[in-house]
């Protein structure tokens, strides 16, 4: 118990975490220390890219979404000429919350408290009874303040408050996996204008974010919904979880700067992942539909890329890509967090296609995600009550020497490895540890 007060008193000027990492185990007090929570807001999504929306949520001029930077909420803009912007979500004046809506189109944002008004840049456009003001406050900062970092890759938007790299240097092997998710259908572009369907959850942000590419858990903490699934449609999709499921072509990869993929695709598209698909609400019409005006061919190509993607690509530290949806997590305090589900569909295709889709993306947050909230939310109950037992275990496959080089460069590892959390753990620490950068 001392140890762990000595722990509470590290200062963030020293950036030092040693105590906290040992081989293949990271400290409980990562995920339960409020401390540590607020130096991860300030730092790790004030100095690393954060992935905040998708271009097409505000495909117009004006158009605005509000979403957070960690604790910090922004208003993601695009102005009259196109370009996007990042802006904290602050009045100049007094502080208050300037922007009250999730979305919408604004010619300015005017705070209601005393009506001061900002362009989609973040600039000061207009003060009321503007004789008041004088030279004494000048160079008062009256614009807005806002990420100074702002680039899209392929329609996501991501910012930076503080950070000496690009997005693509960010991005990595990252970009490259994204490009195989989205280049799945030619001739579409993704849409993201669903909104999103936020879970509440009693858990710090690194319990769900653990659960990313963790291939372990499937058929024990899913067992009830593999188990229907195989007893009324028998070896369909994720079903193939059974018996030494590490010995199926399944596996997660690191793709540098902390990003990670679980890959499915080596069995979930073997075939047809459209035939592994198990029942869903108007398949048998879809199908019929679809073969009656494209042939056969063609409507299995599009159906094999709108089935599940078998890959869940993580963005470190907030974004994470399943099936076909984005998955973004918002920490709240250090034992809440909210992770917001958005579908997404595709232009240029016949509407059967989005139909598919959404019924997928129906399926399996309605049936997996209870489980695994539920373990997250257990696995922070367990965290917080017993501070005599210290320790977190990441070191699945860390001896099995299973682990090498893929033919794409990137290090793989069988599926029920811890190797996604060793990795993101990595570069939590060079990103919290770092002298340089950083808002902290
Ligand atoms: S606080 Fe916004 S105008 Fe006064
Ligand atoms: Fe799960």
């Amino acid at each position: 118990m001392l140890k762990e007060a000595a722990k509470n008193s590290v200062t963030y000027a020293e950036h030092v975490y040693d105590d906290y990492f040992g081989e293949g185990r990271v400290h409980r007090a990562l995920y339960t220390d409020a401390e540590i929570f607020k130096h991860e807001m300030l730092r790790l999504f004030g100095s690393t890219w954060i992935y905040v929306a998708h271009e097409s949520e505000i495909p117009d001029a004006g158009d605005f979404v509000t979403r957070r930077m960690g604790l910090r909420s922004v208003i993601v803009t695009r102005d009259l000429d196109g370009d996007l912007h990042v802006l904290f979500n602050r009045c100049s004046h007094r502080g208050a919350t300037l922007c009250r809506e999730e979305s919408g189109n604004a010619k300015v944002f005017t705070c209601p408290y005393h009506a001061w008004s900002f362009g989609h840049d973040g600039g000061c456009r207009g003060r009321p009874l503007p004789k008041g003001f004088g030279a004494s406050t000048d160079d008062f900062p009256y614009d807005l303040s806002k990420a100074d970092h702002v680039e899209s890759y392929r329609g996501f938007i991501f910012a930076a408050i503080d950070t000496k790299l690009s997005l693509k240097e960010h991005l990595g092997g990252a970009a490259e996996k994204l490009d195989e998710w989205l280049d799945r259908n030619p001739g579409s572009d993704l849409v993201v204008q669903n909104g999103s369907m936020p879970f509440e959850m009693r858990t710090n942000w690194k319990c769900v974010y653990d659960n990313a590419a963790d291939g372990y858990h499937v058929p024990f903490s899913h067992e009830s919904l593999l188990r229907m699934l195989s007893a009324r449609y028998g070896n369909v999709d994720i079903a193939y979880y059974e018996g030494d499921f590490d010995a199926l072509p399944l596996l997660v990869k690191d793709l540098g700067n902390g990003h990670t993929m679980l890959d499915q695709r080596p069995l979930m598209h073997a075939d047809s992942a459209w035939e592994r698909q198990h029942v869903l609400p108007g398949r048998e019409s879809i199908w019929s539909k679809l073969n009656e005006d494209l042939g056969e061919e063609e409507a299995l190509k599009l159906l094999n890329g709108s089935t599940g993607s078998g890959m869940n690509l993580n963005i470190f530290p907030n974004l994470m890509i399943i099936g076909n949806q984005i998955q973004v997590l918002e920490p709240v305090s250090v034992n809440e967090t909210i992770v917001r589900w958005y579908s997404t569909s595709l232009t240029n295709v016949p509407p059967e296609i989005n139909a598919v889709r959404m019924r997928m993306q129906e399926d399996f947050p309605s049936f997996g995600e209870v489980d695994d909230t539920a373990n997250f939310e257990a696995c922070q109950i367990g965290l917080e009550e017993i501070p005599e037992a210290e320790w977190v275990h990441i070191g699945r496959h860390m001896d099995s020497r299973l682990g090498e080089t893929d033919t794409d460069g990137f290090w793989k590892e069988p599926v029920s490895t811890d190797l996604h959390a060793r990795a993101y753990w990595q570069a939590w620490r060079t990103i919290m540890e770092s002298n340089e950068g950083g808002k902290a």
